[in-house]
């Protein structure tokens, strides 16, 4: 288990303004379970990470790694990375140039306290080249593996001195889009193999919705929301997640009247909208709504039904293999769908859109989200 409190880290940037890198961010990830930090560069994510595994000194706050306090500002508590129970993969792998793949692997178990005698270092070594299948390359120089497996090395050699958990910096960011897919799956199966518990920091949210039990979206040094992907991804509860989380439509708008259930109509630039409401949100309030591209449904001839149709025209008709990437103009408003090849319709084309009101979602609008480094406050102030 991994338990995070108030976690706070600044840094003095070059114009000597303090930067709160992370904004008192409380977390846990519960024993066994893929946890995943999702955000924009900058957002935090590897700093978090770094003050995890004892290679930044936080604030303040309180840092469980384990079933042991490995930091903590109140009773100034901070255990040394080397004695912090914990395998990392840096996004850049960090792998030797000049060792072998065997040595790579046998490094963190050399420059440990413990003494290993010759004997069991080739044990730890193989076993764990093996559980990334690459037992049969001890030899190589690390230089000739592959993209690929040179993740898998740096995975060997986080996983060598048997962690009880493990942290990875945006492991598969530096392969190429097939290769990423792979790992994907490969990672996720190691890590349920292992029943290691992993903190994953990644700023792609495919990666972060197909492989993790939950998902913490970070933005400008706070965590915004927390959630399985399906709740994520089906209910954000603010402009920024839904955007960062999927392509959406946004519709601005503003609330007519609340309906029953957390329901409410919407006065909105394509018309009136009946759509599901995040908490706190009254009549008046500005906002917008939210439909996914795959959401969306589009008819060749006004439907029977009223309730969210908007009449328009097929602006864009593109045809990606597994469906069709279209852009349709409802007055001002551009809204992308995804719909399959049965579809005839094109560019030009009258076309009834239909919004359903389950998959519209109102969210309030927000200020543009600003990176972590605008919002610096002078050192001073501290
Ligand atoms: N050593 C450092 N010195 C000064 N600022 C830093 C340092 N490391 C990170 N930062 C700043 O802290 C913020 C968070 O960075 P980081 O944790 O690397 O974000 P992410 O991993 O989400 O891209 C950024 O504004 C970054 O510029
Ligand atoms: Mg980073």
């Amino acid at each position: 288990m991994i338990r995070i409190a108030s976690l706070v880290k600044t840094f003095v940037d070059r114009s000597a303004e303090r930067v709160r890198a992370v904004d008192e961010v409380s977390f846990t990830v519960e024993e066994g379970r893929f946890y995943t930090l999702l955000g924009p560069s900058g957002c935090g994510k590897t700093t978090t990470l770094r003050c995890i595994a004892g290679l930044e000194r936080p604030d303040s706050g309180e840092i469980e790694v384990a079933g042991s306090v490995v930091y903590s500002s109140g009773s100034g508590v901070f255990v040394p990375a080397y004695r912090r129970p914990i395998g990392m993969v840096f996004q850049s792998y960090a792998i030797w140039p000049h060792l072998t793949v065997f040595e790579n692997v046998a490094f963190p178990l050399r420059v440990g306290k413990q003494r290993l005698s010759g004997g069991e270092i080739q044990k730890k070594v193989s076993q764990a080249l093996e559980l990334v299948e690459l037992q049969e390359l001890g030899t190589r120089m690390a230089t000739q593996l592959s993209g690929g497996q040179q993740q898998r090395l740096a995975l060997a050699r986080a996983l060598v001195r048997e962690p009880q958990v493990l942290l990875l910096d945006e492991p598969l960011s530096n392969l190429d889009a097939k290769l990423r897919e792979r790992m994907r799956v490969e990672l996720r199966e190691l890590q349920r193999r292992l029943r290691i518990t992993t903190l994953y920091v990644t700023h792609d949210q495919i990666e972060a919705l197909s492989m993790s039990n939950v998902i913490a979206v970070m933005s400008a040094g706070v965590i915004v929301q927390e959630g399985p992907p399906r709740e994520i991804y089906m209910h954000p509860r603010s402009q920024f997640v839904a955007q960062f989380i999927g392509s959406t439509n946004q519709i601005e708008g503003k609330l007519r009247k609340l309906e029953d259930g957390d329901r409410g109509l919407v006065d909105s630039e394509v018309g009136e909208l009946a759509c599901g409401l995040t908490g706190g949100l009254l009549p008046g309030a500005k906002v917008v709504v939210v439909v996914r591209p795959e959401d969306v449904v589009l008819h060749k001839s006004r439907p029977a039904h009223s309730g969210n149709v908007v009449e328009g025209s097929m602006a864009t008709v593109m045809f990606l293999g597994e469906y069709l990437d279209c852009t349709v103009q409802l007055g001002r408003v551009f809204l992308r769908t995804h719909q399959s090849h049965g579809l005839e319709l094109r560019r030009g084309d009258a076309v009834w859109v239909e919004l359903p009101p389950a998959d519209c979602m109102a969210l309030p609008v927000q200020e543009p989200v600003i990176a972590a480094a605008n919002q610096a406050v002078p050192a001073e102030a501290e």
